[in-house]
């Protein structure tokens, strides 16, 4: 193909769709726009001349080139950086969601945005759990011990699964995030992880729930609730209600670290109702002692 600014970008264009799909991406998320732009390219596409032609000189191209065209916004969490879809490979649930750590580690995506830290933090827990928790992002102690949910909100976490009469282990915890948002001068700072942080990690987490496939998923918090359902409405109107996640269904409560912040009885019951349905969708044993747990 003879050179020309469009038709350099559309080679680019397909360059760059052959390495994610070397990644192991099967789909891209194309908006309205983006999608008449590439309808329309053949017209801009400069014929290559006749051979024994001379080349006509370069003309000036009107056309922006497709490399330069504005990102549309993320479907889901209306940022303007796409979510990668990722088709994990291996031939058991362990080795798929070892192909997604790892491809969490090199993600170029996550590298473009330069605002995330190195650390990986992944997930933890059993790939056949019947329950998956997903939080927002990591925090210090996470990063020091490469794990989700350790720190004093994962304490918390651990006992609310202790409560159902479940072990931590049996159950699956994620975060939207694998990785902790960097500030300046870090030290113990957390921040909350922007639109676009989401949008470029969120894939991760959709691909986690399919491996997994479990039976019901709870969404701690804000961040968590926005990045599987897109919805900005806060966790006391969407809570205590089953939601759907590609057909799974799905509890929103408060995220633990509301809870240490906010330690009236009243709060943790609103909890404690919510995984009361959990357990009920669960089929899991309620004993009465269990049902007035933190009414007083
Ligand atoms: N908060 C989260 O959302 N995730 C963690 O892993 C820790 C704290």
């Amino acid at each position: 193909m003879p050179s020309s600014p469009v038709n350099d970008a559309l080679v680019a264009l397909v360059r760059h769709l052959e390495e994610r799909r070397a990644h192991g991406e099967e789909f891209v998320w194309l908006s309205p726009k983006a999608r008449k732009e590439l309808r329309e390219l053949p017209k801009a596409l400069v014929a290559a001349p006749p051979r024994t032609a001379p080349t006509p000189p370069p003309q000036p191209d009107p056309t922006p080139p497709v490399a330069q065209a504005r990102v549309e916004p993320d479907p889901i969490l209306s940022a303007a950086v796409a979510t990668p879809k990722f088709v994990p490979q291996g031939a058991t649930k362990s080795e798929k969601l070892a192909w997604l750590a790892q491809r969490a580690k090199d993600c170029p995506e996550v590298r473009a945005l330069d605002s995330l830290r190195e650390t990986l933090i992944f997930s933890t827990g059993n790939p056949d759990a019947r329950i998956l928790f997903v939080g927002d992002a990591p925090g210090p102690e996470e990063e020091r011990q490469g794990e989700p949910f350790v720190g004093p909100a994962g304490n918390l976490l651990t006992k609310m699964i202790a409560a159902m009469g479940l072990k931590r282990e049996e159950t699956y915890i994620t975060n939207i995030l694998k990785f902790r948002p960097a500030v300046p001068n870090q030290g113990e700072s957390t921040r909350k992880p922007s639109r676009e942080e989401m949008a470029v990690c969120l894939g991760f987490v959709q691909a986690e729930i399919e491996v997994v496939k479990p039976e019901v998923i709870v969404a701690l918090g804000t961040l968590a609730a926005l990045g599987l359902l897109g919805s900005e409405e806060p966790v006391a109107r969407l809570r205590n209600r089953f939601h759907s996640f590609e057909g799974i269904p799905l509890m929103v409560t408060f995220h633990p670290s509301y809870l240490l912040r906010y330690t009236d009885l009243s709060e943790r019951r609103k909890v404690w109702e919510d995984l009361l349905l959990v357990m009920e969708q669960l089929q899991l044993p309620i004993s009465p002692k269990q049902r007035a747990y933190f009414t007083g």
